[in-house]
């Protein structure tokens, strides 16, 4: 049986990502409080992780002790600016402990300023679709990157502008004042205002700060390649949900399938590319969907479909979107910032983790810049419309008594780590069933 260890260069980046509304629990202030209230989330988020009332100590700790780095939060906008002329200091404060809390466990801080949520006063006034939100985003951010600028110099603006038009404007899973198309790219063009201001801002307060935003790239393909009709398909959906906002910051127009965007500011906004990936899209022409332009997506038959069949492990589609990457933004960092799979059996993820991995490790031995490797999750969390139902944790999650255990991939996400590379002792260990895929010979 061969032995080897594929290594990661010296310095990487080894960490776990979440969202400030998926663990803190008790956020009452925001969109998502009340779209749950409202019905339309499989389970209400409660408590969440309870980080918010001090949880978050020992999951740093479950982080720290099993060789992770660095982390990846978020604040929430509702929680430090709950009314448009009202800051509460108490909830800066709050985050300055976490992030020194961070610090002292040796795990280098990541920062959203945006996930998903929005805060109600923003929301009712119809948010993004509006260019004020770029406005008040900037001061937000002047705020709180001014508050916490002792502990973290490396931002990430804004999660997914794809996948909150997407899931907001044009499929209806998310809260959203308007829908449509239009719409849905109007928000992304604000947006990336939004995003180029908060680059400008952090810089003017902290020069040495790494700024970017963390992109859902996800490859698509046609379900049927001699069908002319789900080629065209698939080109359209391409445009519009993995190249319209990035393309727009090397070239300060955002084109999309139904309009342009002239952003000129927004060019060279960035100084890591921030990507999570998932998996890949299959797609097909349904004159039954007119609100997705016509195009439907899913997953291609037979694929290895997850616990409850969010997504296909497809670890190849890794590589491609870090090649897609380099051609696009040649010579620009890249970080990780979510990969993970909805597992609650955890059969799956050690295997996709080894995948994935393996896929990165591949990368970056052409040399491309790839700086480091967020997991989603690190403790199972709210997942948004999914509610409960979905547990993507190295951490399962009780959420009657908030109790924790560990899963396998934590223990192989931890070998990871601290080796700084996969070897074929972990693959054997955790998961055979890929070894001689990972490791032929
Ligand atoms: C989001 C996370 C989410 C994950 C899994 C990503 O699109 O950034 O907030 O939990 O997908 O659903």
């Amino acid at each position: 049986m061969p032995q080897a260890t594929y290594h990661f260069p010296k310095g990487f980046l080894w960490g776990c990502a979440t969202a400030a509304h998926q663990v803190e629990g008790n956020n009452t202030n925001n969109n998502w409080h009340r779209w749950e209230q409202e019905g339309h989330t499989a389970h209400k988020s409660g408590l969440a992780c309870d980080w918010w009332g001090g949880r978050w100590r020992e999951d740093f700790d479950r982080a720290a002790e099993t060789g992770q780095n660095t982390h990846r939060l978020s604040i929430e906008w509702s929680r430090i600016q709950p009314e448009p002329d009202r800051w509460d200091e108490d909830a800066l404060d709050k985050y300055r402990q976490m992030l020194r809390g961070l610090r002292e466990r040796g795990m280098t801080p990541m920062v959203s300023l945006h996930h998903f949520t929005d805060p109600l006063w923003l929301y009712d006034n119809c948010g993004w679709e509006k260019e004020e939100a770029v406005t008040y985003f900037e001061k937000f951010v002047r705020k709180s990157v001014e508050a916490l600028k002792e502990y973290c110099s490396l931002w990430c603006t804004i999660n997914e502008p794809n996948i909150y038009a997407l899931m907001g404007y044009v499929t209806g899973e998310f809260p959203a004042c308007n829908h449509g198309v239009n719409k849905a790219m109007q928000v992304m063009a604000n947006m990336l205002k939004g995003h180029t201001a908060a680059y400008q801002t952090i810089h003017e307060i902290q020069p040495e700060a790494r700024v970017g935003f963390a992109w859902q790239y996800r490859p698509q393909t046609p379900r049927h390649s001699w069908s002319p009709l789900d080629q065209v398909m698939t080109k359209i959906r391409y445009a519009g949900l993995n190249i319209a906002f990035p393309t727009a910051i090397a070239t300060g127009v955002m084109k999309s399938p139904v309009g342009n965007f002239r952003i000129p500011q927004a060019r060279g906004t960035m100084d890591y590319l921030g990507l999570n990936y998932y998996s890949v899209d299959t797609v097909w022409f349904d004159l039954g969907n007119p609100k997705e332009l016509f195009t439907r997506a899913g997953f291609a038959d037979g694929a290895d479909m997850s616990g409850t069949g969010f997504l296909a492990n497809i670890p190849e589609g890794i590589f491609n979107m870090l090649k897609w990457a380099v051609r696009s933004f040649p010579k620009m960092p890249i970080i990780i910032t979510e990969n993970g799979v909805e597992d609650s059996t955890d059969k799956m993820r050690p295997r996709y983790l080894a995948q994935h991995l393996h896929q990165v490790w591949r990368a970056v031995n052409f040399n491309w810049p790839i700086k480091g490797y967020y997991h989603w999750s690190l403790i199972d969390n709210f997942e948004w419309e999914r509610g409960w139902n979905q547990r993507f944790g190295l951490w399962a999650l009780d959420i009657t008594n908030q109790k924790r255990s560990k899963r396998l991939s934590a223990d192989l996400y931890a070998e990871i780590c601290k080796e700084n590379g996969l070897s074929s002792e972990m693959v054997e260990k955790y998961c055979p069933e890929v070894f001689e895929t990972l490791f032929p010979g």
